[in-house]
């Protein structure tokens, strides 16, 4: 089977590097014939791990080629997603099977919209990475991805090669998961985008503590109206937990915003915040907190490109 990987991301640079560490064959689609020229000037993405440096050699190409997909790895920004996928849809067939592996909500649906429920799994990773540089990934925490289908509680794992280095997850509840990763992400990626703090200070300070607080009790109250399970205990505790093992990291909102991108705020705080809509149920503080987001992007000059697309919910 042959893997097209949509994305170059840290995420969509990890797997394009196991893969092909794994004897899997592999490839990376591009977005710009200068993005081209520039992985073809190196010929693969380094992997640094606890192992050290491995060179991985790999081909890209641009979504224009005709190759038709067997294996898509869906990992773009959450918010370049439909585009993505229709800028590869004539390379897609009936047997074309799609992994969609992305942050925060909506997305996963929209795919399942566009190709059908029996052509996509969703993903939902607890992996650690970021890019050192263009197509030079750190692996920089062991994690795990869970794989699972919105429409049955069975889903067939996708074959990865059998020494595939990142450890997968038949998942028969992925959206509870999804959810799971959504509360944490709405407690922490605001917050720490909008203080400029890294993670740890969330526990340190203590009105960045209170105002966790707020975020989190209101997560809960939605998704108790929407009958989903989160943690055993509070939400807050299992925030705190996160924040207290990533406690030097950057989160990925704040980085987005330092490196000039749009953040995936709408995907998170906006798809919380159109849910308690749905639910009734007044979220004040994560609406303060995806107003400022937005309104830190504008300040930035950071264009969003999903600001008007009001995220799908996921409880149908
Ligand atoms: O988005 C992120 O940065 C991470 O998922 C986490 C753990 C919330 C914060 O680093």
């Amino acid at each position: 089977m042959h893997w097209t990987i949509l994305g170059a991301g840290a995420i969509g640079c990890l797997w394009a590097a196991q893969l092909q560490r794994a004897g899997a064959s592999v490839g990376l689609v591009l977005r710009s014939p200068e993005r081209l020229a520039q992985f073809q000037s190196r010929g693969g993405v380094s992997l640094i791990d606890d192992s050290g440096e491995t060179f991985c050699p790999l081909s890209a190409t641009l979504a224009a080629t005709p190759r038709p997909i067997e294996q898509l790895l869906l990992c773009t920004k959450a918010y370049d997603s439909q585009a993505a996928l229709e800028s590869v849809w004539h390379r897609l067939n009936a047997d074309s099977r799609i992994l969609v592996l992305q942050n925060g909500m909506g997305s996963q649906q929209q795919a399942i919209e566009r190709a059908g429920n029996d052509r996509v799994l969703i993903g939902s990773t607890t992996d650690g990475a970021y890019l050192r540089a263009p197509f030079e990934v750190v692996h920089a925490g062991h994690g795990e991805t869970a794989i699972g289908r919105f429409d049955s509680t069975a889903a067939t794992l996708p074959d990865c090669g059998p020494h595939f280095g990142l450890q997968l997850r038949q998942d028969p509840a992925i959206k509870t998961t999804l959810w799971r990763k959504l509360a944490i992400n709405c407690a922490i990626n605001p917050l720490t985008a909008l203080y400029g703090c890294r993670n740890g200070e969330l526990a340190t300070v203590q009105a960045y503590s209170r105002a966790l607080d707020a975020l989190c009790e209101e997560f809960e109250a939605v998704a108790r109206a929407r009958g989903i399970p989160l943690f055993d205990g509070p939400l807050r505790d299992q925030a705190l937990l996160v924040v207290r093992t990533t406690a030097n990291n950057y989160s990925s909102m704040l980085q987005d915003i330092r490196h000039q991108r749009p953040t995936e705020i709408e995907q998170i705080t906006g798809f919380l915040c159109n849910e308690a809509r749905l639910a009734g149920i007044d979220v004040p503080h994560n609406r303060a907190a995806l107003q400022q987001v937005r309104q830190l992007q504008h300040n930035r000059g950071i264009v969003s490109p999903s600001t008007s697309a009001s995220p799908k919910s996921l409880s149908n």
